[in-house]
């Protein structure tokens, strides 16, 4: 039996990186999952690499920052499953560390428009469209925050500030929504996906699996330095992150939880003024 044996759950942005880990995960724990996102191809990509579980894959193609197109979302996967247990708002660009000294008052107004509007309104949106089918199964919001909703650096001033923000929707939301339906989020750290930067600076075929590429001999990364995060001594992928976003959406394993993020960042809250303690020459 996995953890989340017949429910069913909603992923904005699940055709790829942390979305699409999650998908699978939750397929294999059980669950059927409703992938949305702008692209159909990469879509598609999720039910053939789901397999045989393929079948208790929906897809649909749409924008987070239209209520329309997340209620046809919300709609198709109750139509489909029956009913919707579980929404996971993750579609997200990042601002790849712009910051307020590199860029002009106009190219500021013009990314901040649309990174919040896909950041901060996709996933308020995404909870308007399903929060009454969600009190119906007294199911559960698991957000995709980041070290950005409480650290520095993790971006430049558009996106530190977008996932603070959305620390604030899941706080009000777990208030607004109890006691039918428990808010919690992952605040995941860095990892190798396809996330890509706002169209209104040109960055929207950036991706930042290739910045680490590029940036191999990183500190943060590379084999043989220390690691500047505590838990990274290599590499991590999205499939690494997913384990938390299971346990808080399992009625049975935190039925008690609310209002809650786990931080699976690598422990940077516990990095120190220079790198972690040990490093890898800890044994
Ligand atoms: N990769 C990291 O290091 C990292 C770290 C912390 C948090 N996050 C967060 O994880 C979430 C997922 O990002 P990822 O790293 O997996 O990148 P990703 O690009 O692989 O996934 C984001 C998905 O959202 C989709 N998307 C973007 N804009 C959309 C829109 N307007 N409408 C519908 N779909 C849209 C993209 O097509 C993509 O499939 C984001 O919220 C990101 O901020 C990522």
């Amino acid at each position: 039996m996995g953890w989340l044996e017949g429910d069913v759950a909603l992923i904005t942005g699940g055709g790829s990186g942390i979305g699409r880990a999650v998908a699978l995960r939750y397929l294999a724990e059980g669950g059927c999952v409703a992938v949305f996102g702008r692209d159909a191809e990469q879509l598609r990509e999720v039910v053939k690499a789901a397999g045989e579980l393929g079948e208790r894959v929906l897809t649909v193609t749409g924008d987070v920052r239209s209520p329309e197109d997340l209620h046809r979302a919300v709609e198709a996967t109750v139509e489909r499953f029956g009913k919707l247990d579980a929404l996971v708002p993750n579609a997200g660009i990042w601002d790849y560390h712009r910051s307020v000294t590199r860029l002009s008052g106009r190219e500021l107004s013009a990314a901040f428009d649309e990174l919040f509007a896909i950041n901060v309104k996709g996933y308020l949106l995404a909870v308007e469209a399903s929060w009454r089918e969600l009190v119906r199964t007294r199911g559960s919001i698991v957000m995709t925050l980041s070290n950005a909703s409480f650290h520095t650096d993790g971006g430049g001033s558009l996106y530190t500030a977008s996932k603070h923000a959305c620390l604030g929707l899941l706080r009000q939301f777990a208030y607004e929504l109890a006691p039918k339906v428990r808010v919690n989020g992952v605040a995941t750290g860095g990892m190798r996906t396809k996330l890509s930067g706002p169209e209104s600076l040109g960055l929207q075929n950036r991706t930042l699996e290739a910045s680490f590429a590029k940036n191999e001999k990183n500190e943060a990364f590379g084999e043989k330095s220390p690691p500047l995060i505590p838990l990274y001594d290599s590499s991590v992928e999205p499939e690494d992150f997913t384990g938390p976003y299971v346990l808080l959406a399992s009625r049975a394993n935190s039925g008690t939880v609310t209002g809650a993020v786990l931080p699976a960042d690598g422990g940077i809250a516990v990095r120190g003024f220079r790198t972690a303690a040990g490093g890898i020459g800890l044994y």
